[in-house]
């Protein structure tokens, strides 16, 4: 019998982006950014040592080698953590979703969240954060590793509402859990449009940023947006965060389409729904907002009160189109058993 560690880590969604790097390597964005914690849209991962020649990772039942195509994140990872905190000892991982992994849905702030702790817990036999600690790795620390796996991982190691803040150096970076998830209890109803795997992946389209005429005043425009946003959350403002959400979302997706080579990440069906969406608010069904990552599914923000409203519309509207319901969460969650 050997000792597992299993985290459930859950995904984040980004009020304020993080979209385009000053610098790739460092893992260094170019503006700060603040996110709310999700609850049960989660990545679990095992871990356990394995005596082998290389790590072993599953993911949904499936070994998937080093060489597979869209996981290679996974080892290059494993690799990095392994070489830069000392430890040798190789590991078998399984990972699984508990919704569609590249579909706008942020898979690998999960993904990676949950393996950077599965596999530190792993290395230092630790079942608990505070254990984590003692061994020296901070909630702080783990952000860190996590951001060098996948830059949104790192906000998923702190429950409620987050911030990444870019600092004026590389290594000045910081994130930062701002309020715990019962400080406002929003929801995140996520309307699925597409269970596929993106186009193009988040981490190349981010050095593309760059090349988009609009990419440098949005980075001169977003401490302002930031503080907006500070204060909407502070205040639990939902009339003020929501519009400021949406702009924020309309904005980076501008950016992606006006980058050389431009990148549609919104889908017909996303836009479509989005100004039926707008024009039901503006009728008085709800009070709901929307944001977008990188992909077509629609992110609908708001108070618990809206629910059933929104859910009617969209059943009367949509009646396929299905939707997940989550809400703000507290965080990962680490454990040991025997395997
Ligand atoms: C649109 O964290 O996936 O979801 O650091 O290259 O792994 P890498 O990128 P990633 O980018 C996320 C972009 C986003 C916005 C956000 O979550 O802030």
């Amino acid at each position: 019998m050997t000792d597992i560690y299993s985290v459930s880590a859950p995904s984040n969604i980004a009020f304020l982006k993080y979209w385009g790097k000053k610098d790739p390597l460092l893992q260094w964005p170019a503006n700060d950014s603040l996110s709310m914690t999700l609850n049960q849209l989660a990545s679990r991962t095992t871990a356990y040592r394995h005596d082998t020649e290389d790590h072993r990772f599953q993911f949904q039942g499936e070994v998937l080698p080093r060489d597979h195509g869209s996981f290679h994140k996974v080892y290059k990872h494993l690799d990095y953590l392994s070489e830069i905190c000392g430890f040798q000892e190789k590991l078998s991982l399984s990972s699984t979703n508990s919704f569609p992994t590249g579909a706008g849905i942020a898979s690998s702030a999960s993904g990676l969240a949950a393996l950077t702790i599965a596999a530190l817990a792993c290395w230092t036999e630790s079942g608990s954060f505070s254990e984590l600690s003692e061994k020296g790795f901070s909630r702080e620390s783990l952000a860190h590793f996590a951001r060098m796996g996948s830059g949104s991982a790192g906000r998923s190691l702190f429950g409620g509402f987050v911030q990444w803040q870019a600092g004026t150096h590389a290594d000045k970076q910081k994130i930062i859990g701002l309020y715990d998830a019962n400080h406002w209890p929003l929801h995140d109803t996520v309307a699925l449009f597409s269970h596929s795997e993106k186009s193009k992946s988040s981490t190349a389209a981010h050095a593309d940023a760059w090349s988009s005429i609009l990419f440098e005043p949005r980075v001169a425009g977003a401490p302002e947006r930031m503080n907006a946003m500070l204060k909407a959350v502070h205040s639990q403002s939902i009339a003020t965060l929501g519009p400021l959400l949406e702009t924020e979302a309309l904005e980076m997706h501008a950016v992606m389409m006006t980058t050389r080579p431009p990148q549609f990440y919104l889908t017909t069906e996303a836009v479509a729904f989005i100004a039926a969406f707008r024009r039901a608010r503006q009728d008085g069904l709800f009070e709901a907002y929307f944001t977008i990552d990188a992909g077509p599914n629609v992110h609908i923000i708001h108070e618990a009160s809206e629910t059933s409203a929104l859910t009617t519309w969209t059943a009367e509207h949509y009646p396929t189109l299905q939707l997940l319901q989550d809400r703000v969460g507290e965080g990962p969650r680490l454990e040991r058993g025997l395997n």
